[in-house]
């Protein structure tokens, strides 16, 4: 009996990106990005020194795997374009050997009935953008604008949606805050102009998307950590989530959507000197290109308490102004430590109805992680992985319940499709339906999740 049953032409699918799962990184002319540099001068920092030329094969075995995907059942499926592989340089001349490539994955994913979701931006500057600042300097905002007017151009005809980046505040944290992507700068005023730039980035590409008049939607892919406080009661507790949800979530979701900027972050910005370089007309480009759709990236919330101590003299970072809580007895991801908090994908989709209009969102990536995976593979070779089962399922309920209280949720896309390499935790752990065997020339078998996956969709629901 199906007691779950979703809307017909609910999306069910996965993600991916170019540079977790395509390989070939140095061949048939692709430029370097930020992992090929960084890897190479730094592969100790790479888990197992794993580097992102050795992934998952996907631009020598797409036509297998999209007939895998085909197998079982999937209807749309969204991957990344890698900026470096169509313009190796940036900013100049487009690899026909690229455009070729992802031609043939368009056309063989509509030949297998498959919708394609293409996203533009997943964390892979190009070296040469980065060798000028990356997203610090302006015109690396026109360059991607540029990039992403040539992938309409090309794929467009049969590509209707679309979005310009995934999770883009993660590179700013990663990059210019916490130093866990290249370029590993630790300064708060360079993050928000990088922040600003890439928002910048994605309302000018939607400007040239809308002006070519293909027809299709462009939206954005966000990371949404819902923010609780430790103590519901205490005033600072609730005000500090609130400023949280603000500088993680807000700063991208307000102006995709709305087309503004948050006021206490602004506020913030300002009184501590923080504030990015703003040119005349940038207001206009952001509150007129706004998204179409949401994609939405849920793994796990964000708990906060207020601070204990006075603003300092310390370095000004996001936790100058409050801090994570470990909430005791949370439920937690036995195979890789994070939070797993089922409602949290409820409270987000619920927020996004209650102050977003309602806009047409999805579940773009939810997913476990498993460090040592093999260890759940059985003697007939398929990892019984029951533990993602009831992950998956119990995040379908909560989704399930939004969507009878009105939640305008199209969709839902597990991270991941089939293993891959995961920026510097490269394949330590295992998020997809299909695993990958990094040893044996990278054969795909599929999980006991993948199977049950399939009877999800035939049944659209569960
Ligand atoms: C989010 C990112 O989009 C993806 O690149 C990453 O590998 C997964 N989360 C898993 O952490």
């Amino acid at each position: 009996m199906t007691t779950y049953l979703f809307p017909p032409d609910f999306w069910w699918g996965t993600a991916v990106s170019a540079t977790q799962i395509e390989g070939a990184a140095d061949r048939d002319g692709k430029g370097k990005n930020i992992w090929d540099h960084w890897y190479e001068i730094e592969p100790n920092r790479f888990f197992n020194e794993v580097g992102p030329a050795k992934t998952s094969q996907f631009y020598d075995r797409y036509k297998d795997d999209i007939a895998l995907m085909k197998k079982l059942g999937h209807t749309s499926f969204r991957f990344s374009i890698s900026w470096s592989r169509l313009i190796p340089a940036g900013n100049g001349a487009v690899n026909k050997k690229a455009v070729q490539f992802y031609d043939q994955v368009i056309d063989e994913l509509l030949a297998a009935g498959i919708t394609p979701f293409v996203n533009l931006f997943h964390f892979d500057m190009p070296m040469a953008m980065q060798k000028i600042g990356g997203f610090e300097n302006r015109e690396v905002a026109y360059a991607f604008a540029r990039y992403a007017e040539i992938c309409f151009t090309h794929f467009g005809d049969r590509v209707k949606t679309w979005f310009t980046h995934n999770e883009p505040i993660v590179p700013v944290e990663g990059g210019y805050l916490y130093e866990f992507h290249y370029p590993k700068v630790v300064d708060f005023k360079r993050a928000v102009q990088v922040g600003y730039h890439t928002m910048l980035s994605s309302a000018l590409a939607i400007e040239r998307y809308r002006r070519l008049g293909q027809g299709g939607k462009i939206g954005i892919i966000l990371n949404l950590t819902p923010s609780y406080p430790r103590a519901e009661e205490n005033e600072r507790d609730v005000e500090a989530a609130k400023l949280a949800d603000a500088f993680f979530n807000r700063s991208f979701l307000d102006p995709s959507v709305k087309g503004t900027f948050p006021q206490e972050l602004v506020a913030i910005l300002k009184q501590y000197g923080l504030m990015p370089h703003v040119e005349e007309g940038d207001k206009a480009v952001i509150s007129g290109n706004t998204v179409d759709l949401l994609g939405v990236n849920y793994y796990q919330p964000r708990r906060v308490k207020a601070k204990e101590t006075p603003i300092g003299d310390g370095p000004l970072m996001p936790g100058t102004f409050f801090d994570s809580y470990d909430m005791p007895g949370k439920k937690i991801n036995p195979h890789r430590g994070w939070e797993i908090y089922e409602k949290g994908i409820y409270d987000l989709l619920m927020n996004i109805k209650d102050h977003y209009g309602n806009i047409e969102c999805f579940i773009s990536e939810n997913g476990m992680g498993v460090e040592g995976e093999e260890k759940f593979r059985d003697e007939a070779g398929v990892i019984q992985d029951d533990y993602r089962i009831e992950f998956i399922s119990n995040h379908l309920r909560w989704l399930h319940k939004a969507l009878t209280e009105g939640a305008n949720v199209k969709g839902y896309h597990l991270w991941t499709f089939m293993d891959n390499w995961s920026w510097t935790n490269a394949y330590k752990n295992r998020y997809g339906f299909v695993s990958v065997d990094l040893g044996k020339d990278g054969n795909r078998t599929v999980k006991k999740s993948g199977w049950w996956f399939k009877t999800v969709i035939e049944n659209n629901g569960f």
